[in-house]
């Protein structure tokens, strides 16, 4: 990568940086969130095999995006940061990407690995990939079974765990394969092998998760068609192997799990007013959105248009008082990775909210059930924890607080716990800060821009 100002590579030792939040006044004012995350790791991947040019503009500037960065750089494509947020990648083609002469090392970022080993399946070379403790202890037999499938070789420790290596083919066998997770990682990784395959591959989902990659496929010209199959809303996507992708422009839309931060922040701090500038509203992405609105919130959406194939708009956010609710399971994978601040804006709310059909968040960045239970019991909410879920039970106004929570080299946790500090009693803080950089890494200054109340000087 050339040009390259404040990109370090991915750390296994991380230096602890304890972070804390205190009752706050009203929060104000109009912000933009840092760009998609899903849909920054896919921009230079696709970038990285399309054939020309791509500008990307909004790039999400965070560690788990910098490692994509660097390892498609490894690879042979060319990726230039050229102002902020502001990149040009010129791409290799399908196929044309070359050995890395290193392990690629994807730090937090499961994202990042899981698409990127679909990647390297399709090229005839042997990859290494490692990671953070928190992505080394992460599931990726759900990766490494449908691209052994198409042809790859996989070795890998005990329980599919990185460190790993994939032994690449550059003719995958085009795979027809039913998803066992309704995972959009999985499904990515092997539409990303699919296309260097000679043929047609298809890939069934029961529960359609997020489709940022059928999008910029066909924003970077393959054809990829998606049915409806069955009468229970499952989906089957079909990719035409060995496509000829073209150099794009991609316009990254603000990520909504982002927005997710300051939106419940502003929903429960009183008085508060804010607006949030061009976020990315893939439907198949706003589940936090309607699940909030049934607790009573009332989010304004304007200025709604398409940016690079993605519905964005303006969001408007107020106090509001909440009532807890029962979550549709169905929904969680439209919100996924909002659980966590869910479950801090349902401590606030009016009685029990139950989430529940949500196991997938026990392997996450770090077991998402267990990390809320713990931190919520200790901040003075009652939760009961399930297999496969939690309910909270909301007494109507914030807990006490006074809690210092351990977050497990887990941003959303960090940043839920901060959240919830901002409206109880006595201040929240969390043991360590910096995973928040892999995600939203001007959290801090951007929360406080609004009028919030966070820093190290809170603690003691
Ligand atoms: C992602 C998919 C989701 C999500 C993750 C990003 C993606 O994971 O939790 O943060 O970009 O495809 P799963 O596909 O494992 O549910």
């Amino acid at each position: 990568m050339k040009n390259e100002p404040g990109i370090t590579p991915a750390s296994d030792t991380p230096s602890f940086r304890p972070l804390a939040a205190r009752r706050s006044g009203p929060l104000a004012g109009t912000i933009r969130v840092p760009g998609d995350k899903s849909i920054s790791h896919r921009a230079l991947m696709l970038g990285g095999l399309a054939v020309g040019e791509t500008h990307v503009t909004g790039l999400l500037e965070g560690e788990d995006v910098l490692a994509t960065a660097r390892a498609m750089d490894a690879m042979g494509a060319s990726i230039v940061r050229e102002a902020d947020g502001a990149w040009r990648i010129n791409g290799v083609g399908i196929g044309g990407l070359t050995e890395p002469d290193a392990p690629l090392d994807m730090g937090n970022a499961g994202t990042a690995a899981r698409l990127l080993m679909g990647v390297v399946a399709g090229h005839p070379f042997t990859s290494f990939f490692t990671g953070d403790a928190s992505l080394r202890g992460r599931p990726m037999k759900r990766v490494i079974a449908p691209l052994e499938m198409m042809g790859a070789r996989v070795v890998s420790r005990s329980e599919g765990r990185l460190p790993l290596a994939v032994c690449g083919t550059g003719t995958p066998m085009p795979l027809d394969y039913a998803l066992p997770v309704p995972s959009a990682q999985v499904k990515s990784a092997v539409l990303m092998c699919g296309l260097s395959a000679p043929g047609t591959t298809t890939v069934h989902e029961d529960r359609p998760s997020r489709d940022h990659t059928e999008r910029m496929l066909r924003h970077f010209g393959a054809d990829v068609a998606v049915e409806s199959a069955g009468s229970g809303g499952g989906v089957r996507i079909t990719l035409e192997g060995q496509p000829e992708l073209s150099g794009a422009s991609i316009d990254v839309p603000g990520d909504i799990s982002s927005a997710a931060f300051p939106i419940a922040a502003a929903l429960m701090v009183p008085g508060s007013d804010i607006s949030i500038d061009h976020v990315g509203m893939n439907p198949l992405r706003t589940g936090l959105i309607a699940t909030l609105n049934d607790m009573g919130a009332n989010i304004g959406i304007s200025d709604e248009r398409e940016a690079s194939g993605e519905p964005v708009a303006k969001l408007n956010v107020r106090h509001t008082s909440l009532q807890g609710i029962e979550v549709p399971p169905e929904r969680a994978p439209a919100m996924i990775d909002e659980y966590p601040v869910l479950a801090v804006l349902a401590a606030c709310a009016e009685g029990p909210t139950v989430m529940r059909g949500i196991a997938e968040l026990r392997v996450k960045e770090s077991d998402r059930i267990a990390a809320m239970v713990a931190g919520l019991r200790a901040a003075g909410v009652e939760v009961q924890e399930f297999d496969d879920g939690l309910v909270v039970e909301g007494q109507g106004r914030p807990p006490v607080g006074g809690v210092t929570v351990t977050t497990h080299l887990d941003h959303r946790i960090a940043m839920s716990f901060l959240i919830l500090g901002l409206a109880t009693d006595e201040p929240v803080a969390i043991d360590d800060s910096t995973p928040i950089a892999t995600s939203f890494p001007r959290f801090v200054e951007l929360m406080r821009s609004l009028g919030a109340d966070m820093g190290p000087e809170q603690l003691g």
